[in-house]
């Protein structure tokens, strides 16, 4: 469907979140900022608008998305929530948290949201137009993120105009996004909470409020239907390799450094020289984008320390390192 539909760009205000909210209602897609990146949005209630959202992301069809309300009680109306979901959706709504819970049998939700599970995936976004957008449009909203599928998620408008061109409608501008990073993905289907993407809301700020969380048991995933197909080998990725972990940097190389480094130039993006793991997770796909040009056989990246938010860095780094499937 590439070419097919003319692609406006709009900023924030009234008549650009009522121009939204009216294509949603009608089925159609509208990309939106988040607090953690771009998301497409579909009417998550609607088959037809969420096979829409796939054909234009190329979305292999066994992924599930995320559904994104305007607050808790929304998500409450889609999704079963036991006392630590309520507990978590009390300290940490509106924020970058997924919970994947229970999904209502009355949820009223598509089919196609969920790619055949049983569970859903909720989130009550942190940003003013997101929150703005949700609100007007009164329906529960399907949103992966605004990239094509497999490649690197969009923090800027322009990124998005980059990715989905003539693929969407409406893109709703609101700036950089402020985390940078999709948001934590944790599973509170069973008796254990499990990670299932590392993200802003760390393992340690979840245990300290549920308890202990558990990472995913790779041996046990069907690699067919993943529990986050998001942790997929192979994802994330710009178009030149990733190397990690470099010290020198080889000719044809770009460098991706962090915290205090004297290397300058164009092929160079430091993604924060104080050490903020913080800064550097909201500039780390703005800059991968900036460096994945085709003189650039190779991105280096140094070290990361591998702590608190710099363990979701490092795992979106990871990913976008892995052996490509060609
Ligand atoms: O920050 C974010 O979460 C962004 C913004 C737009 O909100 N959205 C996003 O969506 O990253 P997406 O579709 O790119 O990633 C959704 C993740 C995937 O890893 C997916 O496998 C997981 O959530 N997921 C969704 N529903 C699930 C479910 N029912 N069970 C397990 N994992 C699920
Ligand atoms: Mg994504």
């Amino acid at each position: 469907m590439s070419g097919a539909v003319p692609t406006r760009m709009i900023g924030a205000g009234p008549a650009g979140i009522a121009e939204a909210a009216a294509l949603l209602a009608q089925g159609q897609l509208v990309a939106f900022p988040t607090e953690t990146v771009y998301g497409l949005g579909a009417d998550a209630r609607c088959d037809r608008a969420v096979a829409a959202l796939f054909a234009a992301k190329d979305r292999p069809r066994f992924n599930p998305l995320i559904v994104h309300c305007a607050d808790a009680a929304a998500a409450e109306r889609l999704a079963g929530f036991d006392a630590r979901a309520h507990h978590l959706a009390e300290v940490l709504w509106p924020g970058p948290l997924t919970l994947v819970l229970p999904r209502r049998p009355d949820s009223g939700l598509s089919l196609l949201v969920s790619a055949g599970l049983d569970s859903v995936a909720v989130r009550v976004p942190d940003q003013p137009l997101a929150r703005q957008l949700l609100a007007a449009a009164g329906c529960p909203v399907a949103a992966p993120s605004a990239n094509r599928s497999g490649r690197i998620s969009p923090t800027s408008a322009q990124h998005v105009l980059v990715e989905l061109e003539g693929r969407v409608p409406l893109i709703l501008a609101g700036g950089r996004c402020a985390v940078g990073l999709e948001s934590t993905v944790l599973d509170l289907t069973g008796a254990r909470p499990v990670l299932l993407r590392p993200g802003a809301v760390t393992r340690e700020r979840l245990e300290a409020e549920i308890g202990p969380v558990d990472l995913p048991d790779g041996a046990a995933a069907d690699p067919q239907t993943p529990k986050a197909p998001g942790q997929l080998i192979s994802h994330y990725a710009p178009v030149a390799r990733v190397r990690l972990h470099a010290g020198q940097v080889a000719p044809g190389e770009a460098l991706l450094t962090f915290g205090p480094d004297l290397r300058q130039g164009a092929d160079v993006r430091n993604l924060s020289e104080t050490g903020d793991l913080g800064e550097a997770a909201a500039n780390l796909f703005a800059m991968l984008r900036d460096l994945d040009r085709p003189e650039i056989s190779c991105i280096a990246v140094s070290p990361i320390p591998d702590e608190g938010l710099g363990r979701a860095i490092n795992d979106r780094l990871r990913r976008a390192a892995a052996p490509r499937p060609e």
